[in-house]
């Protein structure tokens, strides 16, 4: 692999930041100052300033997300990362986002073939959310929504959408666009008051509290990778 996914696997920093470690002259492979090109195979010697450094393994977590947390590495505002609430050694990464007021469901890995699939929208990964709206959507309003509908970047794919309660949708997508779910309600005259994703990628939160998180169970993780 490249060096920059081998420091990034090796939770050193992310690629981007493992470029600028490479540049500075401060990464050797097998004694030698290693090149944005450079290749790194098993049995290469990789040093950091000098020291070993070696790969993690892949590592894949559920982290059941509570309100107020960030999916970014780094929130100007200063509120909580998901990272940070996963303390694990490996250095995971959040696979897409929810914003910061959304609650549930987030894949969080190191396995960066795994996520760049996952978050591809031709993997059409499911993704169910449960969105508390103002007003009580109509039978007609839900059709639309399962339709598709047109958003200031383009129209929405097929959806699932079934009422749970007056005022609460559940609305399954196999997009993920920035603020999709919120956008398509309030698109239909219902702006979301409260969202929660209970499901991703067939991975629920049983077992979790906000705040939580576990990992994967090896049948889980060959489930993800053979959809
Ligand atoms: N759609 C949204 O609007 N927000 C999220 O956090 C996820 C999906």
């Amino acid at each position: 692999m490249r060096l920059n996914a081998y420091l990034a696997r090796a939770g050193v920093a992310s690629r981007r930041k493992a470029d600028e470690l490479i540049k500075a002259g401060r990464v050797t492979v097998n004694g030698e100052p290693g090149q944005l090109n450079t290749f790194v195979q098993s049995r290469d010697r990789v040093e950091l300033d000098g020291s070993r450094v070696e790969l993690q393994r892949l590592t894949y977590v559920l982290l059941y997300k509570p309100p107020g947390t960030v999916t970014t590495a780094s929130d100007p505002q200063g509120r909580p990362t998901v990272v940070r609430l996963v303390d694990h050694q490996a250095r995971v990464v959040p696979v897409g986002r929810l914003d910061a007021d959304t609650t549930g469901a987030l894949l969080l890995t190191n396995d960066g073939e795994l996520a760049h699939q996952l978050a591809h929208p031709s993997y059409e990964v499911e993704k169910v959310y449960e969105a508390d709206v103002e007003g009580e959507p109509s039978d007609d309003t839900l059709r639309h929504l399962e339709r598709g509908l047109e958003l200031d970047d383009g129209p929405t794919g097929p959806a699932k959408a079934r009422l749970l309660a007056p005022s609460r949708v559940e609305l399954s997508i196999h997009e993920g666009r920035k603020h999709q779910v919120k956008r398509m309600l309030a698109a239909v005259g219902h702006p979301v008051t409260r969202l929660h994703r209970g499901r991703y990628a067939g991975l629920t939160l049983e077992g979790l509290e906000p705040g939580q998180w576990r990992e994967l169970e090896p049948s889980e993780v060959e489930s993800l990778r053979k959809r």
